[in-house]
């Protein structure tokens, strides 16, 4: 059984995959240092897989640490690397605690794969690294415009780290999977996107809207050039995103000495109001809805064209729009009941 460090394990799409690595027959070792992630999503884990994961608390940004916790498992022989702040708006107001912790985990990380020989590595990007992008469907080779915020910036860099360690020789095989909207939670309602504080994000302020935590939903512009007027983004079911890092992490394991960057999204862009449109039908729920003023650093539309993970990666998304509204729903549902 191939033990995989997963860092940032407990947090929304890390516990996920998790979840998936123990399914297709891995060991996840988890690291997280709950800054934006609850101890209980560990339970939640457990519940599904039926086993107490492997975890360790503690911060990738302290190198002490992160060695004490992989010199207990000489075993490794991958890491998949989520742990990091991804709130744009915030980076925006702290742009060093991104740098610090976005940009100093991953070094830690590739300092210490480098240590050990671990020679796989699947990496948490963004869609935020393209900015606006002129072509749409986007794709991997579509210029990489400047960032748009802090957060962007600080994956661009990222990237540019993993292929710089690549190109100077390194024996790692690296897999970059830039995400664009993940939603949704697991089908057993037992993990999913817990924020921590007001959501920023559309999904999870609807259903926190619909269970009566928030007030009604503002639509952040309804102006744009887009057909009713909202922006378009490419909304990925969580547990696809998750199989993409087991087939991404398969095909590391397969290509040594490689560098490749895939777009992990549907291939269809869904305006703000199909979401609010499809969450109301699938679930019989009316939300409170009015309209308000754009939001700033918002891109007016994004979605990928998901074919080169289709061809390389042999993955693609198997579950839909209503099913993530869906099982968002139920998700919140049970938060509620445990409250
Ligand atoms: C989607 C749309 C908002 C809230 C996020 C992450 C980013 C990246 C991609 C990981 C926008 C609108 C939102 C609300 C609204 N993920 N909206 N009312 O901004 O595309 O980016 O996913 O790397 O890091 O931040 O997602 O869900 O915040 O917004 O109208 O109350 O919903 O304006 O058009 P975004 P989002």
């Amino acid at each position: 059984m191939k033990s995989i460090l997963v860092t940032g394990g407990a947090g929304f799409i890390g516990s996920h995959t998790v979840v998936e690595l123990h399914h297709a027959g891995y060991l996840p070792i988890i690291i997280d240092d709950f800054s934006n992630s609850h101890p209980k999503v560990l339970e939640g884990i457990e519940e599904i897989i039926g086993q107490a994961p492997i975890f360790y608390e503690g911060d990738c940004k302290n190198p002490i640490f992160l060695r004490s916790v992989l010199d207990q498992h000489p075993e490794l022989e991958g890491c998949i690397h989520f742990a990091a702040f991804k709130a744009v708006g915030e980076s925006v107001e702290n742009p060093l605690k991104y740098y610090h912790n976005n940009i100093g985990s991953l070094a830690n990380i590739l300092s210490e794969m480098n240590r050990k020989e671990i020679h796989q590595l699947v990496f948490s990007s963004s869609c935020t690294v393209y900015g606006q992008p002129t072509k749409l469907p986007v794709e991997e080779g579509a210029n990489i415009h400047s960032a748009n915020s802090p957060y962007g910036y600080t994956k661009q860099v990222c990237e540019q780290m993993i292929r710089d360690l690549q190109s100077s020789g390194t024996p790692i095989s690296s897999v970059i999977l830039r995400y664009f909207n993940p939603i949704g939670a697991h089908s057993s309602g037992k993990i999913g996107e817990l924020p921590l504080g007001t959501p920023d994000n559309l999904v999870p302020f609807i259903t926190q809207s619909a269970a009566g935590i928030r007030g009604g939903l503002t639509i952040f512009g309804s102006d744009y050039s887009t057909p009713d007027g909202t922006c378009i983004r490419d909304y990925i079911h969580v547990v696809d995103l998750a199989k993409a890092h087991v087939s991404a992490l398969k095909w590391t394991s397969k290509n040594p000495s490689k560098c490749e960057a895939f777009n992990i999204g549907t291939g269809e862009g869904k305006s703000v109001r199909e979401v609010i449109d499809t969450f109301q039908k699938v679930n019989g729920i009316e939300l409170n809805v009015k309209l308000g003023e754009r939001r700033l650093g918002d891109v007016e539309q994004i979605y990928a064209s998901g074919e080169k993970a289709r061809q390389v990666l042999n993955w693609e998304p198997e579950l839909s729009l209503a099913d993530a509204l869906a099982d968002a729903w139920c998700w919140q549902q049970n938060l509620s009941l445990q409250e």
